[in-house]
């Protein structure tokens, strides 16, 4: 809340996450790519006639009432060694209910629809963090 303690700070949510690539790679390219809703080459998103609900994209965008994305920052980065494959997944947003809301949507805590991409991959840790504003350092 404005210039209440802590404004301008962000929660921060970090996720450790443990694919099983092997299973991914098993499937088509369109089976791949109807998991994240986008084309391997380019990361074009997928028309909307073939597009799946339970796709990452669909499940990962959120709007408000008015129907203005609520979007959040994200910087992830890859994790693991020859057999073993994960993602170190990071996110920052002002509004934890916005974080909260997508995690929700990707279970299907929401409307029932679960993400495809549950199948390949599970989050083996996860935590929320406070980063406080900049100016708190000075
Ligand atoms: C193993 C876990 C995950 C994988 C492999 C993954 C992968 C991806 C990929 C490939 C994209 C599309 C390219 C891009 O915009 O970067 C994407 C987009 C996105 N992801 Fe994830 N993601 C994961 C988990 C999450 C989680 C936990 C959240 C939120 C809590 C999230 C939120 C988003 C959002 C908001 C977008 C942008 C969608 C858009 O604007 O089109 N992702 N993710």
């Amino acid at each position: 809340m404005r210039g209440s303690e802590g404004d301008g700070g962000s929660i921060a949510l970090l996720q450790k996450w443990k694919h099983d690539l092997n299973k991914f790679e098993n499937q088509t390219i369109p089976d791949k790519e109807l998991v994240f809703g986008r084309t391997l080459s380019g990361s074009v998103e997928l028309d909307g006639s073939v597009i799946a609900p339970d796709s990452h994209v669909k499940r990962v965008v959120i709007n408000n009432p008015e129907g203005e994305e609520l979007e959040v920052f994200r910087r992830s980065v890859a994790t693991g060694g020859v057999v073993d494959h994960g993602l170190m997944f990071l996110a920052f947003s002002a509004d934890q209910e916005r974080l909260n809301r997508i995690l929700h949507r990707m279970l299907g805590l929401e409307d029932g629809v679960s993400e495809r991409l549950l199948g390949f991959t599970k989050a083996v840790q996860s935590a929320y963090y406070f980063a406080p504003p900049i100016e708190s350092f000075s």
